[in-house]
C-alpha cells in the first residue's frame, strides 16, 4: 500500500491494447463519422453487419457527424450491445491535442454507460498527426481520464469500471511504441494526482520523502536531507515554517541523469507544504481541508521525475522539493519573527500564512548554488490571489527570461496546461522592503501574487528562472476531458513537453 509508484501503474485500472482494423466482436464499439454523417471504416462495417441500423439511427436522430456530436445506438444487432458513434467534424484538421482530448471524452462516455470492454475505431487520416500517433494519443487521453483514487474506500467499486480498451490502427506495433511514451507521462501525472489527493495525516514530510525515494526503482537518484542537515546549511526560512509541526521537515533532491555526462542540468523546485493551517496567522476553518493540497508543486516535480525516468529522457534533470507542515504549537513561529535564509538575507515573517515563499527561498538558493542549472523553474500553490487574477484555467507565470517564458507558454498551449505571464518590476519589489529586516514576507493588499513572486526573485541570481503559481490549477481543479478529480496532476505534461522541446532544439 505504501509503494508510491506501483499505485500509479495503468494496469491496475485498465488494460490498453492496439489491433488492426476489422469488424471487432466487442460488446461495445466506439466508431467515428465525419461531417455529413460519412461513416468511418469501422462504423461502415458495423452498419453492414447490423443491416443498416447505424445509418438508420443516425438519420432518425439527425446525427450529422458534426464535431462533438454523439449518437449512442443501443442493441443495434450484429452482436453489439452498443455502438457509440462520434462526430469528428473535419477530421483532417484535428490537432494532436484535440485527438488526446477526444480519447479522454471517449473513456468518459464509456464510463457513463458502464461499459467494461470496448473497441475504438481507427481515426480517419489527419493532416498533422500520423495514424499510429493518433491511436496512441487517443489511448493517452483515455488513460489519463480513467484515474481514480479509491485506496480509502473499504469497498472498491468493482464490476463497473472500464476494464479494457482496444484501439484499432493500421500498425499496432508502432502505435504501441508511441503509447509507451504517453504512458510514461501519464504515470507521472497519476503519481502527482495520488500525492495531492493523499490526506495530510498520511502524507507528512517524511512520508512524502519515502514516496520520492521509491523513484529509485525507476532509476532516479534520490537524496533526503533532514532538519539537522538543513540547519547546517543555514536554511532558517524553511525551518522556521516547520518549527510548529510535530512532523520534521525534509528536503528531497531527485536526479535523473539521462543526458550527456557533465552537461548542466535543468532544475525544477516544488513547494511541498503537506498541510497549511496558516500557522499562528491561522486560516479560517471553512475549506481549510483543501490545504492538504498545498504540496501540489512538489507532487508535480515528483511526477515529472518519474515520467522522465520512465521514458528514459535524454537529459539531466534535478527535481527538488521542500517538505514542511505549516502547523501551530507552542514552538510555532510568530508574526514579526525574523529569520535568516541560506542566502544570508533576513526576513520578517509578518504573516505566517505566507509560508510557501519562505520554503522556496531556501530551496531555490540551494539548488542554483549546488547545481548551476541551465534554467530553474519552481511550482507552488503560492497565493489565493492568482485565482482572483486568472481564474482556474491558467497558472500564473513569472519569469526573468523572455525566452523561457515563451517556451513555457508554447508548451502550455500544446498540452492544455496553460500559463499566463504576469509582471515583475522594481516597483513591486519595493513593496516587500522592511525597516528592520532585509524584507518582509507579505507585500500588502494589492498584487499579492506579484509581490510573492518578487520575494522569490530575491533568492534567484543570474540563472534563467520561472515561477508558476499553480494554486488555481493543481488542486481543486476544473474538470476536463483528461481529469475529473480534485487533483489534476497539473504541470507534469507541461514540463515534460518543455524538457522534450528544450533537448530537441
Ligand atoms: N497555500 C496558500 C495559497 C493557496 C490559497 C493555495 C488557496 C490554494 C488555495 C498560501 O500559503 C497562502 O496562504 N497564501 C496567502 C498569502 C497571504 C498571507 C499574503 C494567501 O494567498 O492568502
Ligand atoms: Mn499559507
Ligand atoms: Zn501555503
Amino acid at each position: 500500500m505504501q509503494d508510491a509508484i506501483s499505485e500509479s501503474k495503468l494496469g491496475r485500472i485498465m488494460k490498453i491494447s492496439f489491433q488492426r482494423p476489422g469488424l471487432a466482436r466487442a460488446a461495445v464499439a466506439v466508431a467515428f463519422a465525419a461531417e455529413g454523417a460519412k461513416l468511418g471504416d469501422l462504423a461502415g462495417k458495423i452498419d453492414a453487419a447490423c443491416k443498416g441500423q447505424i445509418a438508420k439511427a443516425a438519420k432518425a436522430a439527425n446525427f450529422q457527424g458534426k464535431k462533438e456530436q454523439v449518437l449512442d445506438v443501443v442493441a443495434p444487432g450484429g452482436g453489439f450491445d452498443r455502438v457509440i458513434l462520434l462526430g469528428l467534424g473535419k477530421p483532417e484538421v484535428l490537432t494532436a491535442r484535440e485527438v488526446e482530448l477526444l480519447g479522454g471524452a471517449i473513456a468518459g462516455s464509456l464510463q457513463a454507460v458502464k461499459a467494461r470492454d470496448a473497441v475504438v475505431a481507427a481515426l480517419p487520416a489527419i493532416k498533422d498527426v500520423a495514424a499510429h500517433e493518433a491511436a496512441a494519443l487517443l489511448a493517452s487521453g483515455a488513460a489519463l481520464r480513467v484515474y481514480r483514487f479509491d485506496r480509502y474506500k473499504s469497498k472498491k467499486q468493482d464490476g463497473n469500471g472500464l476494464a479494457s480498451l482496444a484501439f484499432q490502427v493500421a500498425d499496432p506495433d508502432k502505435a504501441k511504441r508511441a503509447f509507451q511514451t504517453c504512458d510514461a507521462i501519464r504515470e507521472g501525472n497519476h503519481l502527482a494526482r495520488n500525492l495531492v489527493n493523499e490526506p495530510a495525516n498520511v502524507l507528512f514530510p517524511a512520508a512524502f520523502a519515502d514516496r520520492a525515494k521509491a523513484l529509485g526503482k525507476a532509476g532516479v537518484a534520490v537524496e533526503v536531507l533532514t532538519p539537522a542537515q538543513m540547519k547546517r546549511l543555514g536554511m532558517g526560512a524553511l525551518l522556521g515554517v516547520a518549527q510548529g509541526s510535530a512532523f520534521p521537515a525534509r528536503l528531497v533532491v531527485m536526479r535523473w541523469n539521462g543526458g550527456r555526462k557533465g552537461e548542466k542540468p535543468v532544475a525544477f523546485v516544488g513547494k511541498g507544504v503537506t498541510f497549511d493551517t496558516g500557522g499562528v496567522s491561522i486560516k479560517p476553518a471553512q475549506g481549510m481541508e483543501d490545504m492538504k493540497g498545498d504540496m501540489a508543486g512538489a507532487a508535480c516535480v515528483t511526477g515529472l521525475m518519474l515520467a522522465l525516468a520512465r521514458r528514459k529522457a535524454k537529459c539531466n534533470v534535478v527535481g527538488a522539493i521542500g517538505l514542511v507542515e505549516n502547523a501551530i504549537d507552542g514552538n510555532a513561529q510568530r508574526p514579526g519573527d525574523i529569520v535568516k535564509s541560506m542566502s544570508g538575507q533576513t526576513i520578517a515573517v509578518l504573516n505566517t500564512d505566507a509560508e510557501g515563499r519562505l520554503v522556496l527561498a531556501d530551496v531555490l538558493w540551494y539548488i542554483q548554488d549546488r547545481f548551476k542549472p541551465q534554467f530553474m523553474i519552481d511550482l507552488a500553490t503560492l497565493t489565493g490571489a492568482i485565482m482572483v487574477a486568472l481564474g482556474k484555467e491558467n497558472a500564473g507565470l513569472f519569469s526573468n527570461n523572455d525566452k523561457l517564458a515563451e517556451r513555457l507558454y508554447a508548451a502550455g498551449q500544446a498540452t492544455g496546461e496553460k500559463v499566463w505571464r504576469m509582471p515583475l518590476a522594481p516597483e513591486y519589489d519595493k513593496m516587500i522592503d522592511h525597516d528592520v529586516a532585509d524584507m518582509k514576507n507579505i507585500g500588502g493588499r494589492y498584487g499579492g501574487s506579484i509581490t510573492a513572486a518578487q520575494f522569490l526573485q530575491r533568492f534567484v541570481n543570474n540563472v534563467p528562472w520561472a515561477h508558476l503559481d499553480v494554486a488555481g490549477t493543481a488542486m481543486d481543479s476544473n474538470k476536463s476531458p483528461l481529469s475529473q478529480g480534485w487533483a489534476s496532476g497539473w504541470g507534469v505534461r507541461l514540463l515534460n513537453k518543455l524538457v522534450a522541446d528544450h533537448y530537441e532544439s
